[in-house]
């Protein structure tokens, strides 16, 4: 790939903003630009200087769009794309009546590598460059997933999920199977390109303590691979978990007797959690993952950002496709405000760009490869277009500075903002034609 000069105004973050206006936590670049040589970010800085050093690369002039990291997605279920907007159920009923049997479906690997494409096309398209997904039960799900990440050279963590009760046969494994199905995937994707493995027991109502005890051996035979699992989402689930796990301390305390909580374990949900639990997801260093459009959807309930944050829990967002609503991380962000505000605590603009870019990408212990322009990361760039439709070019008008910018995007944009999408160097966003 010849070098490129991206020139457009230029964002990327450092730190995690503490207030409106504060603009020590980015650098902002109004004539800027992004030099990338083969995958990766040379430099980042004024146009002027840059385009005297980059020679003979290409420009490629985004001007007047914004030029930042690739969004992250660090919570979703590829074979829910045919979920999304089912009507009227709250968590375990929308899982037996739509989740489940949509998941069987991908006992057909046609089906599943159909989808994938699918998947991975709708989250280019809204600007997402790394995925982190929890696969079908059936081990060719998590393969299929894998080798279209890989098509794309797209950094994305994934697993196929566990679970051997409490749902319907054809989504049930064995311990002995989803241990040796997670081994073979682990060993053949996990490291390979720019894929890592999660080991993932879906939740503690479908994974029985011979299933708990097959995931924590897997954990302490890689250490180095992710967990993801739910927590503590909604109120019948919590109930129906302590009788099963009758010798718990409370939900966290399920995967806290198998080993599975750390640095690299990450929480989906996390709503309704004690002080105690709070404090050992801090001390061990667990994400906890806010995921606001699937929370609201599913009626489970409003994530308390403020209390997670000051426990010292890592947080990270996601869009929980297809308990969530869209793939989009600006329509994530949308709701999350949301859910904030019903809760009398404020998430600023700048806050929410820097949690779907460089906050994601610490939670996922990835920021030197992803979540900043930074020289030396991978070039995974989204460019926004902040008057993408008549409303908000209205709407921009009126705006008067970055962070107004910012929340006009995140309150009114969706997949028609991101007017490019870089993976590892590649513009690759997909056309957005008719279905067919
Ligand atoms: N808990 C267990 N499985 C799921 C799932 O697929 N979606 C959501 N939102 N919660 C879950
Ligand atoms: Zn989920």
């Amino acid at each position: 790939m010849a070098d490129r000069l991206l020139r457009g105004r230029v964002l990327s973050f450092k730190a995690r903003p503490e207030s409106i206006d504060d603009d020590n936590s980015y650098d902002y670049f109004e004539d800027g630009a992004v030099f990338i040589r083969g995958d990766t970010i040379a430099a980042v800085g004024d146009y002027a200087d840059l385009a005297g050093q980059a020679g003979m690369a290409e420009v490629i002039d985004h001007r007047p769009h914004l030029i930042m990291p690739g969004l992250i997605d660090t919570h979703n279920h590829l074979p829910q794309m045919q979920v999304i907007g089912s009507y009227g159920a709250q968590l375990l009923d929308w899982l037996n009546t739509y989740t489940f049997p949509a998941e069987a479906g991908f006992a057909d690997s046609d089906h599943a590598e159909r989808i994938a494409a699918a998947y991975f096309d709708e989250m280019l398209r809204n600007g997402t460059t790394t995925s982190v997904a929890y696969c079908s039960v059936h081990r060719h799900s998590a393969d299929a997933y894998f080798k279209e990440a890989e098509r794309r050279n797209m950094c994305v963590i994934g697993g196929k999920v566990m679970m051997d009760r409490n749902a319907i046969d054809a989504v049930h494994d064995t311990p002995q199977e989803g241990y040796d199905d997670t081994k073979a995937l682990i060993a053949k994707w996990h490291g390979r390109g720019r894929a890592h493995y999660a080991i993932t027991p879906r939740f503690a109502i479908t994974s029985s303590p011979e299933q708990m005890t097959a995931s924590q051996a897997l954990v302490e035979e890689f250490p180095d691979c992710y967990v993801q699992t739910h927590l503590s989402e909604n109120r019948k689930e919590i109930e129906i978990t302590l009788d099963l796990y009758p010798d718990a301390k409370d939900y966290l305390g399920v995967y806290e007797t198998y080993g599975l909580l750390g640095k690299k374990s990450l929480f989906g949900h996390s709503i309704y959690l004690s002080a105690r639990e709070r404090a050992a997801m801090a001390e061990t260093g667990s994400v906890a993952v806010f995921c606001p459009t699937s929370n609201l959807f599913i009626g489970s309930g409003l994530f308390d950002e403020e209390a997670t944050r000051k426990a010292g829990v890592r947080v990270a967002v996601a869009t929980d496709i297809g308990g969530g609503t869209s793939c989009s991380m600006l329509r994530t962000m949308d709701e999350a405000y949301k859910i904030l505000q019903l809760q009398n605590q404020n998430l600023n603009p700048l806050a929410s760009f820097y949690m779907m870019t460089l906050g994601n990408a610490e939670a996922l212990s990835l920021s030197a490869e992803i979540g900043t322009l930074a020289p030396g990361s991978k070039a995974d760039i989204c460019v926004m277009n902040s008057c993408a439709t008549p409303g908000m070019g209205l709407r921009m008008e009126a705006a008067k500075s970055l962070s107004e910018e910012l929340f006009v995007l995140q309150t009114m944009g969706d997949d028609r903002s991101v007017s490019q999408v870089y993976v590892a160097g590649a513009a690759s966003k997909p056309e957005a034609g008719p279905h067919d």
